[in-house]
């Protein structure tokens, strides 16, 4: 039995104090004792220790938006795993769209901070999904199979592994996947993790689904057998619908 696993991605939003205003406004919308489901929330770097503080006691978890491979040194604007991990983080998201869109990300380097995020501690959220020019080409299931299999390349133990599944024709754009759309690819990947690892294994694994989730389609996505829960963008950024879609994954 997988447990539902909800993150919110605040990308790059808030100050650091907007961000504790939103972490106190989702926890008191959740309580404190919240048990449903698994539930994180990716700040920014510089929110992360306030977010961290007031997370503290609660179940929630922080999670890092991304990790660098090296572990200090001349790479300016980047953060490595071992110190969002000191920051508090227990989680670390890899391999977002935008970053492959716009910094320069491939699945080389994709697994390079799987790698050393997992031999930091970390557990990481591997995301993977394809545009809209590769869906109306027909090679969504290549395009995803392969991020799959290039991410995780060299990597034996996936057990503190989520995957993202987020289409980035669906990202912000408020055109979210059809449940039946989402639950393929999903299945997909689970296909792949089975080959890969094994079938007692890959069934283990959360596969979550990310791109224009909100509460009004929560419900739906997370009824598919292959959804294991969100990586939620906009609408994390208001306490009342992260709650919202938050407990519909617990009550799925
Ligand atoms: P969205 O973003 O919910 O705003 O579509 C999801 C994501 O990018 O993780």
């Amino acid at each position: 039995m997988r447990t539902k696993i909800i993150v919110g991605n605040w990308k790059m939003n808030n100050t650091i104090a907007e961000s504790a205003l939103l972490a106190r406004d989702v926890l008191s919308e959740l309580g404190e004792g919240f048990s449903g489901c698994e539930v994180g929330m990716a700040p920014t770097y510089p929110a992360l220790q306030a977010v961290g503080t007031l997370l503290e006691g609660s179940t929630l978890q922080l999670v890092a938006q991304n990790c660098h491979y090296e572990n200090d040194g001349a790479y300016t604007g980047e953060v490595s795993a071992r110190m969002v991990k000191a920051a508090g983080c227990s989680f670390v998201i890899i391999g977002h769209s935008e970053r492959r869109q716009y910094f320069g990300e491939t699945n080389a380097t994709v697994n390079l901070r799987i790698k050393k995020a997992l031999s930091e501690g970390l557990k990481v959220i591997m995301c993977v999904g394809e545009t809209l020019e590769e869906r109306e080409a027909g090679v969504t299931g290549a395009v995803v199979s392969t991020q799959v299999r290039e991410g995780l390349e060299g990597v034996d133990d996936i057990s503190a592994l989520v995957i993202a599944y987020e289409p980035v024709w669906a990202i912000g754009t408020g055109k979210t996947a059809s449940s039946a759309q989402a639950e393929e690819v999903h299945d997909l990947i689970r296909t792949v993790l089975v080959k890969l690892y094994g079938e007692a294994v890959a069934s283990e694994i959360r596969i979550q689904y990310g791109g224009s989730v909100k509460p009004s389609n929560a419900a739906e996505l997370f009824a598919m057998p292959n959804i294991d829960g969100g990586l939620i963008g906009g609408a994390s950024l208001s306490a009342a619908d992260f709650a919202a879609i938050i407990k519909a994954a617990a009550e799925c």
